[in-house]
Formats: C-alpha cells, sequence, structure tokens
C-alpha cells in the first residue's frame, strides 16, 4: 500500500469531525525538524485562516493558592504542606482588575485552586468587575455545582476554563485519586449549556501519556467544540508525588498545539505560561508559531505570584505586576503577529449538533 504524506494526512485530520487516531498519532510521533516544520506551516495558514493575524491577552490574576484537591502533578495540592497559601480580598482583586482595564487589556481571568471559595463571594467579584471595568471575565475555580456555574453566569461571567487534563479517563483518575472523569465531563456540559465560552486543554508529558492518548485529547477537542483549549509542557514539581517523573517534551507540545489547531479552525489557543517556563527558556513565540494566538500577561500581586508555585521555574514571578505587557508586544512582533486590545471572544458558532452530539463518543 502507498504510504501516505504528511500533508494529505493534515488535510485529512483539518476536515474530520471525528479526526483519525492513527493519523494523529503519526503525526504526533514525526521526528525531523523538515517534517515538524510542514505541520507548524500548515497549523499557521488554519491560524491565519481562523484567527487573522492577531494575539489576544487576557490578563491572569491568581486570587487563591488554596486547595482542597490532589492533582498528583500540581504544586498547589493540599498534601504540600510546605507552601504558604493566600487568598486576595475582594479590593485586592478589584485593583488587579483596575490595573488591566488600565492597560486597555479586554479580559480578566480570575484564577484558583479547588478553594471551595463561597459562590457568593465569586458572584460578587464578576458583578463589580463588570459594572466597574466592564472586562470579559473567564472564571477558572475547577469543579463545582451547576447552581454555582449558574450564579456565575448570571453575575456576569463570560467564560470559564476547565482543563480535561487527560481524554483518557483511566489516567485522569490515575492522576486524580478520588476524582471522577464523568464529574469532569459533566461539569463542562454544564458549563457549556449555560452559555459560557468553555475552555479545556491538557499537560503534555504525564507519566502514563502515550502518543494514542495525546491523539485522544486533539480528538477529544475536535469533538467538544470548545472555545479555548489550554495546551503546555507538564513541568514536575519537586513537593508532589510525580517529583522525579520526566518534564513534557518542547517540540511534542508544539506538535500538541498545531494539530490542534488544525483540527479546532478558530478555537482560541493560549501559548501557555508553561510553555515559557522549561529550562529558563521561553517557547512561547514558538508556540505562537505552531498556532496558538492568545497569551496571557499575569496581573497577581507581585508578592503572592511566586506562592501559586503550580510548577517550578514559572517565568516572571519577580517581574512587577502586569509588566508582562511589554514582553507581549515583543513576543507577538517576533512571531510575526501583533497584539488585539479588545476582548477576543470565541469565534465559534456552535450549532447544537456540536458539542452534545459531537462529544457523545466520549461519554
Ligand atoms: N506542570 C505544568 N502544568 C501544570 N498544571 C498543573 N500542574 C502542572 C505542572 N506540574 C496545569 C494544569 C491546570 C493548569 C492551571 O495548570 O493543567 O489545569
Ligand atoms: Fe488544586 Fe492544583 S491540585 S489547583
Amino acid at each position: 500500500m502507498e504510504e501516505r504524506t504528511i500533508r494529505s494526512r493534515l488535510e485529512g485530520i483539518s476536515k474530520a469531525a471525528h479526526p483519525d487516531l492513527g493519523d494523529l498519532e503519526f503525526l504526533l510521533s514525526v521526528e525531523t525538524g523538515e517534517e515538524k516544520a510542514e505541520i507548524f506551516s500548515f497549523a499557521d495558514t488554519v491560524r491565519r485562516e481562523g484567527v487573522g493575524d492577531s494575539v489576544f491577552l487576557r490578563g491572569l490574576v491568581e486570587f487563591s493558592s488554596y486547595c482542597s484537591n490532589t492533582c498528583l502533578y500540581c504544586g498547589l495540592n493540599r498534601s504540600n504542606l510546605s507552601l504558604e497559601r493566600y487568598r486576595l480580598s475582594f479590593e485586592e482583586i478589584l485593583a488587579s482588575a483596575a490595573a488591566i482595564a488600565a492597560r486597555g487589556i479586554g479580559t480578566i481571568v480570575l484564577q484558583s485552586g479547588e478553594d471551595g471559595s463561597e459562590a457568593g463571594f465569586i458572584a460578587r467579584v464578576v458583578s463589580e468587575i463588570k459594572d466597574r471595568y466592564g472586562l470579559a471575565v473567564t472564571l477558572s475555580v475547577g469543579e463545582r455545582s451547576r447552581a454555582d456555574y449558574g450564579l456565575w453566569r448570571e453575575a456576569g461571567a463570560d467564560r470559564y476554563l476547565l482543563r480535561i487534563e487527560s481524554s483518557d479517563p483511566a489516567l485522569y483518575e490515575a492522576l486524580h485519586v478520588g476524582r471522577r472523569f464523568e464529574t469532569r465531563l459533566r461539569c463542562l456540559v454544564d458549563l457549556r449549556e449555560l452559555g459560557y465560552q468553555v475552555g479545556s486543554g491538557v499537560m503534555v508529558g504525564l507519566p502514563g501519556q502515550t502518543p494514542r492518548t495525546l491523539a485522544g485529547d486533539i480528538r477529544f477537542f475536535r469533538e467538544m467544540d470548545f472555545d479555548m483549549v489550554g495546551i503546555g509542557p507538564f513541568i514536575p514539581h519537586p513537593d508532589t508525588p510525580l517529583r522525579d517523573a520526566a518534564p513534557g517534551v518542547v517540540d511534542t507540545t508544539l506538535l500538541m498545539i498545531a494539530l490542534t489547531r488544525i483540527v479546532t479552525g478558530n478555537a482560541h489557543l493560549p501559548a501557555t505560561t508553561a510553555l515559557g517556563s522549561m529550562g529558563g527558556r521561553d517557547y512561547r513565540i514558538e508556540g505562537l508559531k505552531a498556532g496558538a494566538n492568545v497569551i496571557m500577561p499575569n496581573f497577581t500581586p507581585t508578592e503572592r505570584k511566586r506562592l501559586y508555585a503550580i510548577y517550578p521555574g514559572k517565568r516572571c514571578v519577580d517581574e512587577p505586576s502586569g509588566a508582562c505587557v511589554f514582553c507581549m508586544e515583543g513576543l507577538a512582533t517576533l512571531a510575526g503577529l501583533h497584539i488585539d486590545y479588545s476582548r477576543g471572544d470565541s469565534l465559534k458558532t456552535h450549532d447544537a449538533s456540536a458539542c452534545l452530539n459531537g462529544g457523545a463518543s466520549v461519554f
């Protein structure tokens, strides 16, 4: 049988509602620079057609590092007793929102560990930010009840980030002791049904992950038709059970971003901070060139940034809050793109069948 070219496989996955796992696995495993360059260039074309040459900014505020969860990979997991924890007050969060608005950035991302924050508190924060600054508000506070998600949506929250972490139920449950994959999916479906723009994503290089698992993740992103997909390398944290695991490989992460761009078309894909924190080098430019179109400058107050230690070596923790914006302009230019300060809402028009029918194969 004739060997299929990279080009024909790329064209195949870009059109398919259920991209072929064999093709994805093959493309994730290419080894030569030439083959990778072909995939990145295809992704670049899809990005330009899908989302143009803009890089959107999301101002990130990590408002609490308390967490009741025990994710094996995460430095914030509750078993890490050596980490000093913090929680920002209402006014501190609003001050960060003011700084984001003052820079002309259109979106704030409010992220925390699974702190169990009182739902009413988050609702008040969201509605005050909308009233005072009119920012698009993205929440990222983990698994909560549909009622809480609904309350926050009514308070004005526009978007929600909840990474699936792995679309393989067995791997998911091995990494999240006592948690159910099904619950995670339920949350994602609840969020979509409540009218949020929904973001998900995975880490690359988790112990137990194979090219087949990653291929499944990419297919899952397509089938769920997410508005946003965050992909970053796994970076082992010394105070977690996975301290001795190998870190994710940069090129595999870049291929994951590129192939996700190719199958999702116009989803928003961040060049993640983790990708900027690998061994002291910033690979976010490569991320942008591989199909990403979002960067998330950090607006957490400087004295707290270091304490939000999901993984070690996180970049820019000593920079004054918000200083990153200048770097962002540079990053975008180096990638041949330009910063767009607008809200950068989802470009997807979900037809009713997209998420629920398309995702049916995973339920
Ligand atoms: N390395 C890289 N990314 C991590 N995350 C959690 N722990 C790590 C780690 N050790 C990611 C998860 C989470 C996001 C906020 O950070 O995917 O959803
Ligand atoms: Fe809770 Fe990471 S384990 S935020």
